[in-house]
């Protein structure tokens, strides 16, 4: 069954949001590469991957579901925060919001019966969950480690390991 027109505009816009949560992510990596926090920046290099994997994993379910891909314009992500910890909470709030994004597209395939769609958002459900519990610990590291940055980066080596 091909998506509606309304699913096709907002799945559209979610391309655009996961792109923008990217560039966000790769802009946090900069600046922590920037202060010599290798193992942090690796960490959200890996994330930006993660998020542009989401929007192609999108992009292809409205091409499969007869629904044309718009590509749109993605805004300029902020070029730096003031803390590390600033940074995280920022990356932990962008999750929380596509949290909120993934869950009007749930509501709008049950309003409109679409069963596949909905089916395809369970796994953007269960993943969103999981990026927030795993930036939800890595902010409290953060903020544990406050001015001492090598312990938090000794603490994401460790988790890198396990
Ligand atoms: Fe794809 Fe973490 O939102």
């Amino acid at each position: 069954m091909p998506i509606s027109e309304a699913m096709n505009k907002k799945l559209n816009t979610q391309i655009t949001n996961e792109f923008l949560a990217s560039q966000i992510y790769l802009s946090m990596a900069c600046m922590f590469e920037d202060m010599g926090l290798r193992n942090l920046a690796r960490v959200f290099r890996k994330q930006t991957e993660e998020e542009r994997g989401h929007a192609l994993k999108i992009l292809d379910y409205v091409l499969e579901n007869e629904g044309k891909v718009r590509l749109q314009a993605i805004p300029e992500p902020p070029a730096e925060w003031s803390t590390v910890t600033d940074a995280i909470a920022a990356a932990l709030a962008h999750e929380r919001k596509v949290t909120g994004q993934i869950n009007e597209l749930v509501a709008l395939a049950d309003q409109e019966k679409d069963y596949a769609t909905r089916s395809f958002l369970n796994w953007f459900v269960d993943e969103q969950v999981e990026e927030v519990n795993s930036m939800s610990s890595l902010l409290q590291a953060a903020k544990l480690a406050g001015d001492r940055l090598l312990q938090l980066e000794a603490y994401i080596a460790h988790m890198i390991r396990e």
